[in-house]
């Protein structure tokens, strides 16, 4: 029998931190829930030894924990149902990662699901994702995909012009139901987060301008085939502030006002997602309780103040749902040491499998799991191993000297990696497993070289002869 401790109780100097166990907020964490050190003084997950992990299904694997990943959506609730005394609904913001298994785990807790295409529409209904838990999103969905989500049953967020004419006219000689729809709106609102996934600001490509509210509500109460039944918005992702979020509560409670003034039905409001996790130790994010309360309270007070009823109350947070849940572990491979300027140190993943480095600058942190308690000893920089110099995962690393076989864990990789990866250079796409209770279960099959020409064509003229 294997005995471990929790992380948290070594020395500074060692490779872990202390975390917080007891209530603690899955996205202020450095590692999943469940991370302890066993006495062969591996990182485990989940009840599982990562290094077995590895042997058992493959480098590089996406290791995810149930348990941290059900707390977090259990959070979400918990704090829905203590601060707000209305109805509400958490849906998952599925683009984080969107699989079968964790959009079944997320709707299994009770949650819905935003997806924004077709292809995620898809996979959530194949999860056994009830519709009428299903938000379709998206800046520009096709005249099929529109259609897929009439027939299917779910919520359409519509977020343009264009998608409003496409909807009144597919339905239009429809004899059932009006289809309920949700507007997007763009509140105007600034964050301070990477330009790239800030959605929130008047320039943005998503949803319509607040500027036009009043000829969007006309159209839409003149429809008789279409009915409005919430508003939208989501002001970017990764935040770390409060303020903009309880300033979006107050902007969407006007537009509520407004949209009664036309006669309109609308009982949901959608605050988006956004909220940020801890992927190194100078990220300080909220926790999921402080986030939820700021909105609630800022809800209720403008409710209140315009003597409106309350709205069902919805949220889609994708990040912080899944980010802390999850590690990426790969083998050590080559060693690059630069005197005086740098030592690389390779793995057999990078950019393919997490492109967040390189597209945002993101940060990460990563341990040496097969030697948790050794001292840190060096300063490496962790390199991918795609043709491409920007392919690096961490600068200036601080670990203890890797040998390669080393089983290198990139913390922090459940959010926007599995969803994002690429075949770049032809790298398969690694498994990732579902770690509780000492037990792990496939979710991903891993890529092979045969799943890799699947898609391609030979024309015949093309077939080389034997000669
Ligand atoms: N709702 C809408 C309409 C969104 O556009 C997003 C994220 C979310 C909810 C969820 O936001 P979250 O809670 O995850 O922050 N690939 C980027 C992130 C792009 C976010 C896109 N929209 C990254 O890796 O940082």
């Amino acid at each position: 029998m294997v005995s471990t401790h929790p992380i948290g109780v070594q020395d500074s100097g060692r490779q872990y931190l202390p975390i917080t166990l007891e209530n603690s907020s899955p996205n202020q964490e450095l590692f999943p829930l469940t991370a302890a050190v066993n006495s062969r003084d591996c990182l485990e997950i989940g009840g599982c030894d990562v290094t077995a992990l590895v042997q058992e299904f493959g480098s590089p694997l996406y290791i995810l924990d149930e348990e941290t990943l059900r707390a977090s959506c259990r959070q979400y609730q918990d704090a829905l149902e203590r601060y707000y005394p209305g109805e509400f609904q958490v849906l998952y913001a599925s683009k984080a990662w969107n699989c079968l298994a964790v959009c079944a785990i997320a709707a299994s807790v009770g949650l819905g699901i935003d997806v924004v295409s077709g292809g995620e529409l898809y996979t959530s209904l194949q999860a056994g994702v009830s519709p009428n838990k299903i938000y379709f999103h998206g800046n520009n969905k096709s005249s099929e995909e529109l259609q897929l989500a009439i027939k299917s049953g779910c919520t359409v967020v519509v977020d343009n012009w264009l998608e409003l004419h496409t909807l009144a006219s597919l339905t239009q000689d429809s004899s059932s139901q009006p289809l309920s729809i949700m507007l997007r709106l763009t509140p105007g609102i600034e964050c301070h987060t990477h330009e790239y996934i800030r959605t929130g600001h008047l320039d943005s490509k998503f949803g319509f301008d607040p500027n036009q509210i009043d000829e969007v509500f006309a159209f839409i109460s003149k429809q008789p085939s279409i009915t409005c039944i919430g508003l939208h918005a989501h002001i970017g992702s990764q935040i770390f502030e409060k303020q903009p979020h309880q300033d979006l509560a107050s902007v969407m409670v006007d537009w509520l006002a407004k949209a009664a003034t036309y006669g309109l039905p609308v009982q949901e409001l959608n605050v988006g997602g956004g909220l940020g996790i801890r992927y190194t130790e100078s990220d300080d994010p909220p926790s999921i309780d402080a986030w939820v309360k700021v909105i609630c309270e800022a809800v209720v007070a403008a409710c209140l103040e315009k003597n409106l009823s309350l709205p069902k109350l919805l949220c889609e947070p994708g990040r912080s749902l899944i980010g802390s849940a999850c590690v990426t572990a790969y083998t050590v491979g080559s060693r690059k040491v630069i005197p005086e300027i740098r030592t690389y140190i390779a793995v057999d993943g990078g950019m393919s499998d997490n492109p967040r480095p390189i597209t945002y600058q993101s940060c990460y942190r990563a341990v040496v799991a097969n030697r948790m308690s050794a001292p840190l000893t060096e300063t490496v920089t962790i390199a991918g191993k795609h043709c491409e110099s920007g392919d690096i995962l961490i600068k200036d690393a601080q670990l203890p000297k890797t040998e390669p076989g080393d089983i290198l864990v990139v913390m922090g990789t459940g959010a926007y990696n599995y969803s994002m990866a690429s075949n770049y250079n032809r790298l398969p796409r690694p498994a990732a497993v579902l770690v509780c209770n000492g037990e792990a279960n496939l979710i991903i099959r891993r890529e092979t070289y045969q799943d890799l020409i699947q898609q391609d064509c030979l024309p015949e003229k093309l077939v080389a002869k034997s000669e």
